[in-house]
């Protein structure tokens, strides 16, 4: 009677879970444990932000996310808000009112976040911020890597690079991410513990700094472009993100000084990688996203089926509230030509997406077969 009672109201979760990735039937029969524990769990609801800020939100964590949650025989459904805070507000509306046991987001900012987080955990769901922390917000989790590591492997590829090139006080420029996204506060804290004393040292001179809203790299393109106008001097590039980085190197080649000026990145894009094959970049963070979305996927395994999870070991300090949340931080790693092989061999690109026929020689060189 009460397996009857727990199918039947896994069946009813799942017919209202009507779009996008569901890892119901692919997953159900998989497992040890198989049937029981899935029709025990209920859905877990996820929100991601865009797909233009980079390539991961809309490529990279909807795909392991998915295959972690199928792996687990647990009902996800996955979806994007495309930059639009009402529309974010919207999904998660729809998948609250079905009866998601669980919901992780990636905030579009922290005010839109903490409200649909307020407002999961009045129903009584279980809630997880994925990669980015909502201030003020409440979630029960974190999972993300640890964001001013991530900050200073970019601030120390950029001394590197300028070093290399022997260059004697370069200007160094700024491209931050987002205002409103906390990772983009740490990632500058990082960064800037590194340069901030190659500034007062007088190693670097100190360029002009410009968070770029949203992280649209569109706007990014257009305030690099007023920067280098305005001072046609800068050598090096701190740009937060590979999206970023790729904007700032295009207004570089228009004034044919890519390869010249060191750009930094993140995310080891395809795009980001190629930039390095082609010298236009120095580096980019690889943060290896399956293991960041298996850490998601684990603490929301347990939690959809109401266990208390047991992975969550660290603690993250919400720089508003005060309030220590549970928290799942990885590590980041630098990426130069030299190990751009490393990515590949991860699994996270595929050397065909990386070594098209522009790059080919240029993965060869780097020891790409
Ligand atoms: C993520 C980065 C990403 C950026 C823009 C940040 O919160 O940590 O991986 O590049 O958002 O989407």
């Amino acid at each position: 009677m009460r397996k009857g009672l727990f199918a039947l109201a896994a069946v009813s979760l799942l017919a209202t879970g009507s779009i996008a990735a569901c890892g119901d039937d692919s997953g159900s029969d998989s497992g040890s444990s198989g049937g029981s524990s899935a029709a025990a769990a209920g859905k877990v609801g996820i929100i991601l932000p865009d797909t233009k800020s980079s390539q991961r939100w809309g490529t990279d964590d909807p795909k392991f996310l998915k295959a972690a949650f199928d792996a687990a025989g647990v009902p996800v459904e996955i979806q994007n808000a495309q930059g639009d805070k009402t529309q974010f507000q919207t999904i998660a509306d729809g998948m609250i009112s079905s009866g998601v046991a669980v919901l992780m987001i990636v905030n579009l900012d922290s005010g839109t976040g903490k409200a649909v987080l307020e407002k999961a955990k009045k129903a009584g769901i279980a809630t997880i911020d994925y990669d980015r922390l909502t201030l003020s917000g409440g979630a029960d989790y974190y999972v993300s890597f640890d964001n001013v590591a991530v900050g200073k492997l970019q601030g120390e590829g950029l001394v590197k690079c300028l070093e290399d090139k022997k260059l004697t006080k370069p200007v160094v420029a700024e491209l931050n991410g987002s205002p409103t996204d906390n990772n983009a506060t740490l990632f500058a804290e990082g960064y800037d513990s590194i340069l901030n004393p190659k500034y007062a040292d007088g190693t670097f001179v100190k360029g002009p700094n410009q968070d770029v809203p949203d992280w649209d790299n569109a706007q990014a393109g257009t305030i690099f472009e007023q920067m280098l106008t305005s001072n046609k001097n800068i050598k090096g590039v701190l740009a937060a993100n590979d999206g970023l980085g790729n904007a700032a190197i295009s207004v570089l080649k228009k004034n044919k000084l890519n390869g010249q000026v060191p750009v930094t990145g993140q995310d080891a894009t395809v795009q980001g990688l190629q930039n390095i094959l082609a010298g236009d970049q120095c580096m980019t963070v690889y943060k290896a996203i399956k293991k960041e979305a298996d850490a998601a996927a684990e603490l929301a395994v347990a939690l959809a089926k109401k266990q208390k999870p047991t992975t969550a070991t660290g603690t993250t300090k919400d720089p508003e509230s005060g309030a220590d949340v549970p928290s799942v931080l990885l590590e980041p790693q630098s990426i130069t030509k030299e190990n751009v092989k490393d990515v590949i061999a991860d699994g996270f690109v595929t050397k065909d997406a990386v070594c098209t026929a522009d790059f080919a020689k240029a993965c060869t060189d780097a020891g790409i077969s």
